[in-house]
């Protein structure tokens, strides 16, 4: 079986440590904190309980979570691994320092891949002599339910790393998006970046609540974004498509998009903003709100594998 190292465990490497496992491979995780790797595993053991009890695991969750392993020697954790991917924060002094060292005990035809939401590999790796067998995979969150990974590479990625992780990620049951070329924030982001940018002016601005505005989203775009992309969506607005679409309405979407100016956020707008926005949701904690999404999202995993068998994607 596959030895895959994950550095860092929090958030992501958690779900990276369900995904892994899941796949029938052996995921070792490594922290600095020993806590992390306390409660990972706990995290790892009530996630796949939850996936076993909506249908979208195929073995028992004993059995997968016994694949999984941790520990705080980092030399250990490395030793035999096919596949590193680092989980840090989100700091790129931090996946500096980390790359430079993982570079000199990793063997050459490992790929070290980086978890990271925004920043490109080349930001942290060009000084490196293994430079080549660096890149992005970026999962959604949670890896084990947003089964989506972008992958980045950068300008000196070889191509063979990029087939390679491809190829790991789709045999992890992952949909995979393979960029051309290397953008801050990638494709995932940029779109969810420009999505809550438009929330916040339209709140500022005050043209309508925060929960009406959060309601926009989740009623009625969310919906069909959940099986359908931006453009497809659009092509079915007008009967010929796209471009029948551009001539009845184009007019509108650019003159709404240059009117759409980059705004900063404000610590007192976004502290208020979140003020009224918790008046409109229910009055639980952070952690039991995040596994309500988890079944929520499990829910409609399982719906949409069941409907695509009946009625094609
Ligand atoms: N949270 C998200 O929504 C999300 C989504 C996709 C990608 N990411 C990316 O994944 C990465 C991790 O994010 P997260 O949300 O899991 O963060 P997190 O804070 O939950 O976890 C980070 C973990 O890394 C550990 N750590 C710090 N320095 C370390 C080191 N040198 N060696 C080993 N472990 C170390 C910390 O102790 C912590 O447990 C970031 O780059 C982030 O941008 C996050």
């Amino acid at each position: 079986m596959e030895k895959i190292a994950l550095i860092g465990s929090g958030l992501i490497g958690t779900g990276w440590g369900i995904v892994f496992s899941e796949s029938g491979r052996n995921p070792v995780l490594y922290d600095t904190d020993i806590n992390a790797l306390d409660k990972a595993l706990m995290e790892i053991e009530k996630g796949l309980s939850d996936l076993d009890e909506y249908g979208l695991i195929y073995e028992p969750p004993e059995t997968i979570l016994s694949r999984v392993s941790t520990s705080t020697n980092l030399e250990e954790v490395l030793d035999g691994a096919v596949h590193v991917q680092e989980s840090i924060p989100e700091r790129a002094e931090l996946k500096k320092d980390l790359f430079e060292k993982l570079d000199k005990m990793v063997p050459n035809d490992v790929t070290i891949a980086s978890s990271t939401s925004t920043i490109p590999v080349s930001a942290f790796t060009e000084h490196l002599p293994g430079r080549e067998r660096c890149i992005v995979i970026h999962p959604g969150t949670p890896p084990h339910l947003l089964r989506l990974v972008e992958i980045v590479p950068s300008p000196w990625t070889s191509s063979r790393v990029v087939t390679k992780s491809r190829d790991l990620m789709e045999d992890c049951r992952q949909a995979t998006s393979v960029l051309k070329k290397e953008i801050q924030g990638f494709v995932l982001n940029r779109i969810q970046y420009a999505v809550i940018s438009e929330v916040y002016r339209l709140w500022e601005d005050e043209v309508a609540g925060i929960e009406d505005i959060e309601k926009t989203v989740r009623e009625a775009l969310g919906l069909r974004w959940s099986f359908m992309g931006a453009m497809e969506t659009i092509s079915l607005n007008a009967p010929g498509g796209v471009p029948d679409y551009n001539n009845r309405y184009g007019q509108w979407v650019n003159e709404i998009n240059t009117s759409q100016k980059a705004r900063q956020w404000s610590e007192e707008s976004v502290n208020r903003l979140e003020t009224e926005r918790l008046k409109s949701r229910p009055s639980v904690d952070n952690s039991s709100r995040r596994s309500w999404r988890d079944k929520r999202l499990m829910a409609l995993l399982a719906h949409k594998r069941d409907r695509s068998k009946i009625e094609g994607d």
